[in-house]
């Protein structure tokens, strides 16, 4: 596919739909949006623009349609699998200017937002009417909900409540040829032809420009416990995590930290007011919620039991809520912690959660074979590993030659166990060469049909997913 390069001509069409402020072309914006939270990558756009109003999203995408010029929306650039970067230049729309809650509707349990709306700022929001939006990725304190949906991110209150496509209702959005659709309506059940609104959600900006949401909201859970459980053994303290489950418990969140992990994140995050024992090879972060104390004092109960069955060591239950904060804090933290320690690759490894422990193992022994240590951490109550491959003193050549082999084999692992290669951040540039491993070729042809239907001209943030 050949684009056209932006050039005076398109630059001053952009600036009579959008304000010539927001029309930016200058070295520092271009490098600053050419970046996310992936690896070390930039790309840079051609032109950054910051609409306000969908119809000027509407005519921005008609002007790129027209020219075949390739644009990528963006929300607040923390992705892990490069699905914002401009990888064939072009325009950045920018979403960070939709940045309102545009209702919270307490008689239907439903919120209308802007993509651009921080995760965090909107749970915030809705919490001061008793309401709940679960979904929680580790950056939700800068991560945006445009974003979130883009990818059906996911974070540790998934393993409960679901992930983002479970919240979403109805969206609004811009196809590529400047046409404005709703894809469903706001309903809790929806038998009104193909499903576009879940299709939307999970399409990394391949299909269309999000510019309102409307998600379901639950009533907000007054009461949590939160339990540290060490383990001597990482594979263990996997074991103990599908038990837990089989005992009919079901934790608002069951999160897996091995030791390097904990280590690195305290280092990066700040001291702790606990002993971190030097055998402790993993710990499992476990939380239950709930209207009725009794009844979490009984599961916490049930899953000390469990955890005991298992081998664990001492468990440290939270005795206030700045003890609950210093330990999400820690937990959140580990991939900043890892990123600021080496170079290194992540891969979202998700499996059935009873298949953990073999995936874990696995992993290891895969390291082994290729010579990369793997720092491991996760959802595993999802059976969601997050394998963070170090570079450390590995050459370019290993790492660059050897290393894709090791991922091509933990990934088949995963497929094998009943998996997939990516849980929750999604394929974006980074995961696509490795897609036919779960899918054979006439399923991504399917796919890359889908995309031609919405996008003939494939100017959707081309190069992402199967395109
Ligand atoms: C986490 C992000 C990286 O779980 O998904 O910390
Ligand atoms: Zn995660």
């Amino acid at each position: 596919m050949t684009y056209t390069k932006i050039n005076e001509n398109i630059i001053e069409q952009l600036k009579k739909i959008i304000d010539a402020q927001d029309v930016l072309t200058d070295y520092d914006n271009l490098e600053k949006y050419g970046q996310d939270e992936t690896e070390d990558f930039i790309f840079k756009p051609e032109v950054v623009v910051k609409p306000k109003t969908v119809s000027q999203i509407s005519e921005i995408m008609k002007l790129a349609n027209t020219h075949k010029i390739p644009v990528t929306a963006r929300g607040a650039g923390t992705g892990l699998s490069g699905g914002a970067l401009p990888i064939h230049g072009g325009i950045i729309i920018s979403m960070e200017r939709f940045n309102n809650i545009l209702q919270i509707d307490e008689r239907n349990l439903q919120a209308t937002v802007e993509p651009g709306v921080i995760n965090y700022v909107f749970q915030e929001e809705v919490k001061k009417v008793g309401l709940f939006y679960p979904p929680d990725p580790a950056s939700w304190g800068s991560c945006s909900l445009g974003g979130n949906v883009a990818h059906s991110s996911g974070g540790p209150k998934a393993v409960k409540y679901g992930t983002t496509r479970d919240y979403v209702l109805n969206i609004e959005m811009v196809l590529p040829n400047g046409d404005i659709i709703w894809t469903g309506a706001n309903t809790l059940k929806y038998s009104t032809g193909y499903n576009l609104t879940h299709l939307m959600v999970g399409s990394e900006g391949t299909l269309g420009i999000i510019t309102k949401i409307v998600f379901k909201l639950i009533p907000l859970p007054k009461h949590d416990l939160l339990m540290l459980v060490p383990f001597t053994s990482a594979e263990k303290a996997c074991e103990a995590v599908g038990a837990t489950f089989r005992a009919g418990i079901t934790p608002s969140a069951m999160e897996f930290m091995e030791r390097d992990a904990i280590d690195w994140s305290i280092k990066y995050a700040g001291e702790v007011n606990f002993e971190i024992k030097p055998e402790w090879q993993a710990l499992l972060l476990i939380e239950v919620d709930g209207n009725n104390m009794d009844v979490l004092f009984n599961d916490c109960e049930t899953i000390s039991n469990i955890m005991t069955e298992h081998g664990c060591d001492e468990i440290l239950m939270a005795d206030s809520t700045e003890q609950k904060a210093s330990l999400w804090k820690i937990r959140r933290k580990v991939g900043e912690a890892v990123k600021s320690n080496s170079v290194y690759k992540e891969e979202d490894t998700v499996v059935p959660r009873a298949e953990l422990p073999v995936l874990l193992k696995g992993v290891k022994e895969i390291g082994s074979k290729y010579g990369f240590k793997s720092v491991c951490y996760g959802h595993a109550g999802d059976g969601n590993l997050h394998v963070n491959i170090i570079k450390g003193d590995l050459s370019d050549e290993v790492w660059e030659t050897e290393l894709p082999k090791g991922i091509v084999e933990i990934f088949e692992l995963c497929k094998k166990l009943g998996g997939t290669i990516s849980g929750e951040h999604g394929i974006g540039l980074v995961q696509k060469e490795y897609l036919s491993i779960v899918f054979p070729e006439y399923q991504l042809e399917l796919m890359r049909n889908i995309k031609k239907l919405f996008d003939p001209n494939m100017i959707l943030n081309p190069g992402k997913m199967v395109f």
